[in-house]
């Protein structure tokens, strides 16, 4: 979708992690877009994460379900919309082993809902018809789990999800392609590796760990923590989507990664020294988080403990990106250390957005996975 035009885009989930990340990327990146989002605000939705652009009236901002297509609808007509970025879904894989049928409404059901609602608007409308976009951003869990030593994701590996996240995410991935091999609806998609940094909800690895060590408490590594993870800083998640979105082919997906594999417990011991180093340069620290190993000089990694592994725990994920880097010129601007050492930082200048956040939905979560607040 060259740039010839200004784009009016309808961001789907955009007040949680990535989406929102992206917002702010785009609003900042293209300030003449129009840009309107549509959340649901579930648990992992959070106003407070688009505030300055809500507060300086830069996005317009629908409270909704993208299950409900009437609304995707009448939203895509009155806004005149020509991309659609579609982030919203139900996206933590320990929930969805514990209750997947929210997964299978929002990510499946859902997904098709907003095909349906693109193909009514866009496809009977010959202004929009040539010119539009429905851009799906996915995961690498679709493709299932690696051994040690086989190849990694390319666009072309087998599907074979594990998790019911991982199925509803697959299912939709092929919605996707078919509503563009059926219909000629424009599209692209993206399947994505594991993504850190601001507003990420404390229910996900990384800042779950980061506070914990904050707080003092313990910080739990599923099985032996020597799963594998392939990590992006969110942003550069964000400038792939946007290289897909202007300069991909219709139709294509692309895989966005950084070269950056990690076990759970060398990602975690390195977060670990990032934030003793945080509190060694910063003595003010110890006295705002007292709690942590880190103010008493005995360090974060005294937190780590091995729990019970995640059911059907994949091993190994990693992206091959070589297609976005070769066709798109894609390459990732941070790396893991840059990139966690930004995080801590984001956590530690914005502890209003944690504390709000761990005193509603995240405490009910931790009840629900360990029977007692942590
Ligand atoms: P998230 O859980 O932080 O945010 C999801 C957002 O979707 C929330 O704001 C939530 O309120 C909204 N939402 C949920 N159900 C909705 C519904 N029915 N209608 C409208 N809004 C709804 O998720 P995230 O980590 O930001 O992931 C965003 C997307 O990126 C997902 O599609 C996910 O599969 C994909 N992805 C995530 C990662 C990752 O590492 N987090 C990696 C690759 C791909
Ligand atoms: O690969 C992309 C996927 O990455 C996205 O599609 C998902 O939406 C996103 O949640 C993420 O899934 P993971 O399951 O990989 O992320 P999570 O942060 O939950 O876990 C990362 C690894 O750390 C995984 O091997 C499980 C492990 N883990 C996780 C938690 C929450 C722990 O060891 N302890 C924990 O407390």
């Amino acid at each position: 979708m060259a740039r010839q035009h200004k784009s009016r885009l309808l961001v789907t989930g955009g007040a949680g992690f990535i989406g929102s990340n992206f917002v702010h990327y785009w609003a900042k990146k293209y300030p003449q877009d129009r840009i309107v989002v549509l959340d649901a605000l579930t648990y992992a939705g959070n106003l407070q994460n688009l505030q300055a652009l809500l507060e300086q009236d830069r996005i317009r901002f629908v409270k909704g379900d993208i299950c409900d297509q009437a609304l995707v609808e009448s939203i895509l007509t009155e806004e005149a919309l020509n991309l659609i970025v579609h982030f919203a879904a139900e996206s933590h894989v320990d929930r969805s082993i514990l209750g997947p049928d929210a997964f299978l409404e929002t990510n499946i059901q859902g997904t098709h809902s907003m095909l349906k609602a693109a193909r009514k608007v866009w496809l009977e409308n010959p202004v929009v018809r040539d010119h539009h976009r429905f851009h799906h951003v996915s995961t690498d869990e679709v493709y299932g789990s690696l051994g040690a030593t086989d190849p990694a994701f390319t666009e072309t590996t087998p599907y074979a999800p594990n998790s019911p996240y991982a199925a509803s995410k697959a299912a939709s991935d092929h919605l996707v392609r078919a509503y563009h091999h059926t219909y000629g609806l424009e599209v692209t998609t993206s399947n994505c590796s594991n993504n850190y940094g601001p507003y990420h909800f404390p229910e996900k690895l990384i800042p779950l760990a980061l506070l914990h060590m904050l707080l003092g408490k313990s910080v739990p590594i599923y099985g032996d923590g020597l799963n594998i993870r392939d990590w992006l800083f969110v942003e550069d998640h964000c400038r792939g989507i946007e290289l897909v979105i202007t300069e991909g082919n219709v139709g294509d997906t692309y895989n966005i990664g950084g070269n950056c594999e990690r076990t759970n417990i060398d990602l975690i011991q390195t977060l670990c020294n990032l934030v003793d180093q945080a509190f060694q340069a910063k003595p003010e620290l110890a006295q705002k988080y007292p709690d942590s190993p880190s103010a008493t000089g005995s360090g974060a990694a005294s937190l780590i403990r091995y729990v019970k592994d995640r059911p059907g725990h994949d091993r190994r994920y990693a992206i091959d990106a070589r297609k976005i880097f070769h066709e798109l010129g894609y390459r990732p601007t941070h790396s893991l250390e840059t990139g966690l050492a930004q995080t801590v930082h984001w956590y530690l200048d914005n502890e209003s957005w944690w504390k709000a956040v761990m005193d509603g939905s995240y405490s009910r979560w931790m009840d629900q996975q360990y029977g007692t607040a942590k």
